[in-house]
């Protein structure tokens, strides 16, 4: 399937090293697959490739200045930063990489970097030797922690005449991260549904019961799916969030409610994945008017809770199930445990002690399934999202191939295939 970037804006730095004259061929390509690319260099980019071969390649004039009144009248830089969907900075030098992990905005480049929301990742391309050195890894590790992506660098021949890592990856096997860090195609045409953000539990007209639970890790998973080209079905519980692009939302607000939506549309479904945090219990009885308050004290009798995830895995066996589990202790062990009672495909665990996961714009998950397991490092939701989703994709095609050869006869048609 060819890759496709239609509609994706893609910011593109060149940073000054030599394999600076790929990026003209990078920009080539990445058109090619139909994205829209705004090429922006730094000095030593410039000493490498000249402005005018990026702006003949991209189309558009180069920016490569904080202090152009020219420039900045027509988009400026905040605005600039705000119209990527990637930034890509390619090649990115020992030295950009250096002063991103700073937090310098002392040139147009940088100052993007800091002023984005939108994912950064990186080509990085120099000496095999400022590669391995303690001060290049320790920024990237630092850069990796605050989600920024980095991709490659590769192994081989070098400009310098030595050999070893740090050669920029080619023009094409960057188009081909770019096309899977936007999920091109992984989850074509398969239906997922999705459940997220927190139930109530009514316990009368004006209280109830809840779960902490902004929604996000869920919206990010849906919007995720979606850009992969999955047909998205989101049953939300109360959240304030404004619905992904391309995902049909279903608005509930108890776990009664989702447990119907869910088992209702779940037959259709190839993947559920469950993030919500939905209540375990329930009180009893909602009254129909309010409380008064009496005594010193008062008890609501508590009822529980079908679990939707565990109902959908065992009347669907055809359904790929993913849970999420939410610790504060023994993680990994609680993680397994819920993925072999449940009877799921895949469990992703955070942490929620010490302020982490809540109300936050990023989280690390562990990810398990039987035989196998992934760490997925403190990242924005948004991109860990995208990683769940590589990693859903990759299980179901296992999964689906493991399938095929227990089928009765499976092995006789492989063989007269052969
Ligand atoms: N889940 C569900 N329906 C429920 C409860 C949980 O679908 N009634 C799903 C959640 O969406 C999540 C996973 O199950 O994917 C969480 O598992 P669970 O064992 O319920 O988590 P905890 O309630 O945190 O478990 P425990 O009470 O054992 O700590």
């Amino acid at each position: 399937m060819p890759v496709s970037l239609a509609n994706k804006r893609i910011l593109l730095g060149v940073t000054g090293g030599i394999a600076a004259y790929k990026s003209a061929d990078l920009v080539r390509r990445l058109r090619e697959a139909g994205a829209d690319v705004q090429v922006v260099m730094t000095e030593g980019g410039k000493r490498f490739i000249t402005p005018l071969t990026m702006q003949a390649v991209s189309g558009k004039p180069v920016r490569d200045s904080l202090l152009d009144p020219e420039a900045e009248a027509a988009m400026g830089h905040i605005e600039l930063a705000r119209w990527a969907d990637l930034i890509l900075v390619a090649p990115a030098s020992a030295n950009f990489i250096a002063r991103l992990a700073q937090g310098m905005a002392d040139d147009l480049l940088s100052t993007l970097c800091l002023a984005t929301d939108a994912p950064i990742a990186l080509a990085p391309a120099m000496n095999r030797l400022m590669w391995a050195n303690e001060a290049t890894r320790s920024n990237m590790q630092t850069l990796a922690l605050r989600g920024v992506l980095a991709w490659g660098p590769g192994a081989g021949d070098q400009a310098c005449g030595e050999v070893g890592e740090g050669r920029m990856l080619e023009p094409l096997e960057l188009v081909a991260k770019v096309a899977g860090y936007f999920g091109n195609g992984l989850l074509s045409g398969r239906k997922v549904l999705i459940t997220a953000g927190p139930t109530r539990e009514p316990i009368d007209p004006v209280r109830y019961i809840t779960n902490r639970s902004s929604g996000r890790m869920g919206f990010a998973v849906a919007e995720a799916c979606a850009a992969a080209g999955a047909e998205v079905t989101l049953v939300a519980g109360p959240v304030s969030l404004p619905t992904p692009a391309g995902v049909l939302r279903l608005d509930v607000e108890t776990a009664a409610q989702m447990h119907e939506v869910v088992i209702t549309r779940a037959g259709e479904a190839e993947i559920f994945i469950a993030t919500a945090a939905v209540a375990d219990y329930r009180p009893q009885d909602c009254a129909d008017a309010k409380i008064k308050k009496a005594d010193e004290s008062m008890s609501v009798a508590l009822t529980r809770n079908a679990d939707i995830l565990a109902d959908a895995a065992s009347r669907f066996a055809n359904l790929f199930t993913v849970g999420f589990a939410a610790e504060t202790d023994q993680l990994q062990d609680y993680a397994r445990g819920k993925l072999e009672k449940k009877g799921l495909d895949m469990v992703a665990a955070n942490w929620v002690s010490d302020g982490r996961a809540f109300d936050r714009e990023d989280n690390a998950l562990w990810v398990c399934w039987s035989g196998g397991e992934q760490e997925l490092p403190s990242a924005p939701k948004k991109v860990l999202a995208r990683q769940l989703v590589e990693l859903i994709s990759q299980r179901i095609k296992e999964k689906h191939e493991r399938q095929q050869h227990s089928r009765p006869g499976a092995q006789d048609a492989g063989q007269n295939t052969g």
